[in-house]
């Protein structure tokens, strides 16, 4: 008796344990398995370029499906989606959280349904990649190091003949266009720009700093008011991204005033329109913000998880400075004519 009840009772157990399981991974490589992808809003330039390349990169990787999903800016929209993903038994998930500060809770349940899940573009904190090792959670993250690209614009201002000081008063005076402040990327980005500056012996005074959430005509409408509010002293405008950077030229250009003689302009992602305008002398810099080589990691690490091999709580990939002197060679390099 005793015996056919432990029997019963290690079935049920099997049997529990394989529910629990959700759709979890049957796939043993990228080839023939079925992804899901989170994006955190499709209405977003740099996003729209990193999901179109790794939807192209998974699909020539051999994935049997690849279903991509517009989270549309809100995290409980998203998390239903990674649910929705997980009942219909995805091999692999690639998400970029609407939210960094939700990489716990969407930790915790990808890792209870055992889907190995690699998170992009926003990153979650130390303390939550160090999580993943203790407890062996098949979570990792791919993303560039936001303050090498702070860094990068920085210096650009520093390598400027002028260096940034337009009047020659001995001090650089800059207002600062933010994107979403949640963001790492936005925190370290606004941070190391100045850095850069105050690092290389240079006197700077913030006139103003606003959030502008990434978006192009927020970015148009806080350098618009700015240049109203204070005029010729603005000598430079850090952008977190060539989008809200873009939207400051408008406002540059109907203010008058003109970029490299009286004002100089910074952006991150070298966007093709950016590189053009850096090439037109339209606009002082960017930094190269690798959508290549950030999704074609996330894709190969999903495929190392699916292979079983190691993984890594974090890959890095490098931004790339981008002046007049490298803008033609990113263009080239993003296949622009
Ligand atoms: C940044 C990028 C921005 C925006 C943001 C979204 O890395 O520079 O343009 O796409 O990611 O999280």
């Amino acid at each position: 008796m005793k015996k056919i009840i432990g029997i019963l009772l290690c079935a049920a157990l099997l049997v529990t344990m394989f529910a629990s399981c959700g759709g979890g991974s049957k796939a043993t490589s990228l080839q023939g398995a079925k992804v899901g992808v989170c994006i955190y809003k499709f209405d977003d330039n740099f996003m729209t370029l990193y999901r179109t390349e790794l939807e192209k990169y998974l699909k020539e990787k051999g994935a049997a499906s690849v279903s991509v999903m517009d989270g549309k800016n809100d995290q409980a929209e998203q998390t239903n989606q990674i649910n929705n993903f997980i009942t219909q038994g995805v091999d692999l998930l690639i998400i970029n959280l609407v939210q960094s500060s939700s990489a716990s809770q969407i930790a915790d349940i990808v890792h209870a349904k055992g889907v190995p899940t690699v998170f992009i573009n926003r990153e979650p904190d130390k303390a939550e990649q160090d999580r993943w090792v203790a407890n062996n959670m098949k979570c990792t993250y791919v993303g560039a190091d936001a303050s090498q690209s702070g860094t990068f614009q920085g210096e650009i201002v520093t390598e400027l003949p002028d260096k940034g000081d337009v009047n020659g008063d001995g001090v650089i005076n800059y207002i600062m266009v933010m994107g979403d402040p949640e963001n790492v990327d936005a925190q370290l980005r606004t941070e190391y720009s100045v850095k850069a500056l105050t690092d290389a012996g240079l006197a700077v005074n913030l006139l103003d700093q606003q959030r502008g959430d990434w978006d192009q005509a927020r970015g148009q409408e806080i350098v618009a008011n700015d240049l109203t509010a204070y005029g010729n002293d603005v000598e430079v405008v850090f952008c977190n991204n060539d989008a809200m950077a873009m939207g400051a030229l408008q406002a540059i250009e109907s203010a008058g005033r003109t970029v490299g003689t009286d004002i100089y302009l910074l952006g991150v992602d070298a966007l093709a329109e950016a590189c053009t305008a850096i090439l037109d002398g339209r606009m002082t810099g960017t930094a190269l913000n690798d959508h290549f080589g950030q999704s074609h990691k996330a894709a190969d690490v999903g495929d190392m998880f699916l292979k079983g091999e190691k993984v890594d709580p974090y890959y890095r990939v490098d931004y790339m400075k981008v002046t007049k002197d490298t803008a033609q060679q990113v263009l080239d390099l993003l296949g622009v004519k």
